[in-house]
């Protein structure tokens, strides 16, 4: 597609060069800010957002926040043009839905009380060195009245040197200069391999640039591809690899851009077939398009087209990428040192809106997350509707980043109790009722079921009989694994490989636990690694299972795809999981497999059959998320210290932390309490 190769590459059509001339750029916190010309400003101040079809689309005249009645004025710095804004736009709680982003930043900004804005900075950055203490808020749902109008009343923050910062912690903001050199560049050309350097060669060649700066990666970047089909996009989930790669190689300009353009996109209206999904939703992916400019021939501006699912295949919303989004915001704060992003006020609010969704009231009986089939990774009808492993992993580790992030004052407080409340109820959830072992396997195997009464063992009235005929002999002696799914009377026994990593990387499961999955996997590293690492979940659905369970998808077929075919991308997860627990000798043994076989097969996106044997039937060459997952392995492996910055230990106060209150009344144990002392081993 013609504007994919202009835009998407750092080679520029003319075209392009033609609205990069009439940009230019403030370099104000590192950040470059491309600031439009004047007669641009005039242009969009009459149209502020375009829309195609229902659809909004962001254009570099359109972004961030600094609007005043006549465009932004360049004097102006980033910060300055938030608050000049603060009078400009008020609307109400009531009009928020389907908003440009620009509105409600406008309302969120208000007053110049700068000694309060301190004090929240410092109370944020104290969150994030200790670790929260938990109060119990018995069925507290409040916290989301208070959010709106907090929203509305929220003080700014100051984006400046946050008090009682040392030196030395200021000096590493900047990572836009690349001031964050882990090693010295030598150092590293040395350590890279030729395969590596092609690695990063290609990397560097898919990255999207944004009127003239680069804010993401193209999902694959196959020249011979003619069919590219929404692969020529940025992608949320395919990002974060690529945005962890730049981030240890002390490249943090694209990353920051990244977060802030995605931010953005998220108020935009989207609908499928007159219907809105929440404000906080993210896009699974966008495209930077060259559009012909108003009123001038032959002249173009660049425009973020979001997909939000409306056009996906399936259409199904991506709950995923506003949790990735949580989750690399925090790795770059962590990384770079650059806090100040996360305190920004638009980015405060863009959490708390991804917040908003996750934890808004609804009919669950359980914590955990219910969603859609192929709302994450798995994008495809696979039978993963519900509540996912892999969602709640993710779930659980955005919640765990938003607790050290989150600002904390009067109007978010509640908010805060309500993460705490929701991330000790879903591990709870998730160690007691998705874990199975052997022992787990017997009591299953034994179940009585029909049992009707608060205290069932078999809660869920779990058939023995729906235990699969594969399990019974691959549950190995030692270790065990979450499983996919739960649902009233169904166990979705496959392993699910990214939701099993994840939870060792978050902690969503015991120390014990995490131990043991990484056991089974060593112990079935034929069926999770064999050939290629690793296999995106096993066993395949054959058969019957496979016609009713994926609506007999051509692409999903047995040991293809997201059906049991193996996803080099997995790698960069796998290998932080085992820098966690201390088995970096098992990354090393499946980073040196997918070494021998990546370059030669043009970096494939996945991998057929049982074994992962041949490249996918269907899959992309040049997949950037296999080549930044490689490289991202390998930099996690040189940097184990920084690796560490990227998961999390157990927390033993969110253990102690039960919100039903029972056990407090004295009445009777809560389960919680009860299953404790089994956590702890
Ligand atoms: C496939 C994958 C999805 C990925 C996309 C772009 O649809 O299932 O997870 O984001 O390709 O690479």
């Amino acid at each position: 597609m013609g504007s994919y190769s202009g835009i998407g590459l750092s080679t520029m059509k003319p075209c392009c060069c033609r609205i990069l001339i009439s940009c230019r750029r403030s370099s104000l916190f590192g950040f470059q800010i491309p600031i439009c010309n004047h007669s641009a400003l005039i242009n969009l101040s009459k149209s502020r957002f375009k829309l195609h079809g229902s659809r909004g689309i962001h254009t570099c005249n359109s972004k961030f926040l600094g609007f005043r009645e006549g465009g932004i004025d360049p004097k102006l710095g980033f910060r300055d043009a938030i608050y000049s804004n603060q009078k400009g736009f008020c609307g109400s709680a009531s009009n928020l839905k389907g908003q440009p982003r620009v509105l409600l930043n406008g309302c969120l900004v208000g007053g110049n009380d700068r000694r309060f804005s301190r004090l929240v900075s410092k109370v944020a950055s104290d969150f994030r060195n200790h670790s929260t203490s938990v109060e119990s808020h018995v069925n507290d749902t409040s916290w989301e009245r208070i959010y709106i109008q907090g929203g509305l009343n929220v003080k700014p923050l100051v984006i400046e040197k946050v008090e009682g910062k040392e030196e030395n912690e200021e000096k590493v903001l900047d990572c836009s200069n690349s001031n964050v050199n882990i090693e010295s560049q030598d150092t590293v050309l040395a350590k890279e391999s030729e395969i590596e350097r092609e690695a990063w060669k290609l990397l560097r060649g898919s990255i999207v640039n944004y009127c003239g700066t680069p804010v993401g990666t193209l999902a694959a970047t196959d020249p011979a591809d003619k069919l590219p089909l929404n692969y020529d996009q940025v992608f949320i989930r395919d990002f974060v690899p690529s945005a962890l790669a730049f981030l240890l190689n002390g490249e943090g300009e694209i990353v920051k851009n990244f977060l802030l353009h995605t931010l953005q996109l998220q108020s935009w209206e989207k609908t499928v077939d007159c219907h809105s999904p929440g404000q906080g939703l993210m896009p699974a992916s966008f495209k930077v398009r060259s559009v012909p400019l108003d009123g001038k021939t032959g002249e173009f501006e660049d425009v973020l087209d979001p997909d939000f699912g409306e056009s996906a295949i399936g259409r199904v919303a991506p709950v995923d990428s506003g949790l990735w989004w949580i989750i690399l915001l925090r790795s770059y704060g962590k990384i770079t040192g650059d806090y100040t992003l996360q305190e920004r006020v638009d980015v405060q609010t863009g959490i708390r809106l991804i917040l908003k969704l996750c934890l808004a009231d609804g009919f669950d009986m359980f914590p955990t997350l219910l969603v859609t089939d192929g709302s994450c990774m798995i994008d495809r009808r696979m039978g993963i509707h519900g509540h996912p492993l892999e969602i709640q992993a993710l779930f659980y580790s955005a919640l765990r980043c938003s607790r050290e992030m989150v600002t904390v004052n009067d109007t978010t407080k509640d908010l805060v109790a309500a993460i705490n409340n929701r991330l000790s109820a879903l591990s709870f959830h998730i160690r007691e009722y998705y874990w199975v072992d052997m022992k787990k396997m017997n009591e299953i195997y034994r179940y009585k079921t029909e049992e009707y009464s608060t205290d069932a063992i078999n809660k869920f009235n779990i058939y023995p009989e729906q235990i699969p005929a594969w399990l019974v002999d691959w549950i190995p002696e030692s270790g065990g694994y979450l499983i996919g799914n739960l649902q009233p009377a169904h166990m979705d026994f496959r392993f699910f490989t990214l939701g099993n990593l994840w939870a060792i990387v978050a902690s969503l499961g015991t120390p014990k636990q995490n131990d043991g999955i990484l056991n089974l996997i060593e112990e079935k590293w034929d069926d999770v690694v064999a050939n290629m690492p690793l296999k995106i979940c096993y066993p395949a659905l054959e058969y019957e299972e496979w016609r009713i369970i994926t609506g007999s998808d051509p692409k999903n077929t047995p040991w293809s795809y997201h059906n049991g075919g193996s996803w080099p991308t997995l790698l960069w997860q796998f290998t932080l999981a085992c820098i966690k627990m201390k088995r970096p000798e098992l990354a090393r043994k499946a980073i040196a497999l997918a070494e021998k076989r990546l370059s030669s097969d043009q970096w494939p996106e996945y991998y057929d059959t049982r074994y992962g044997r041949f490249i996918g039937k269907q899959s992309r060459l040049y997949q950037t998320w296999t080549i930044a997952g490689f490289l991202t392995s390998k930099k996690l492996l040189e940097n184990p210290e920084m690796a560490s910055k990227l998961f999390w230990e157990e927390d033993y106060e969110l253990l102690e932390n039960c919100v039903c209150g029972l056990s407090r009344q004295g009445r009777k144990k809560c389960s919680r309490s009860a299953a404790r002392s089994h956590f702890m081993v």
